[in-house]
């Protein structure tokens, strides 16, 4: 149970990181203004958020890993 749990939040946090990357390079996000009731786009947009997050702080650890360089 708790492992199923476990492994749907991992892949919906991968799933919010693709999006957040996607988001950083391109400019296109879901269309969270199309969402009328407010409960479920604050929700969205949080579960978005945590993407940004993750993205952020695998920038930060990746950016200070001697085996990742910056080509660009
Ligand atoms: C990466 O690290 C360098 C040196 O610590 C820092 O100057 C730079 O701002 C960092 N870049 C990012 C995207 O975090």
């Amino acid at each position: 149970m708790w492992g199923k749990l476990a492994h749907l939040t991992a892949d919906a946090v991968l799933v919010s990181t693709v999006l957040a990357g996607i988001k950083r390079n391109t400019g296109l996000q879901p269309k969270t203004s199309a969402i009328e009731n407010e409960d479920i786009r604050s929700y969205i947009q949080k579960y978005l958020n945590v993407g940004e997050w993750v993205l952020d702080n695998s920038i930060v650890y990746l950016n200070n890993s001697d085996y990742f360089e910056r080509k660009n």
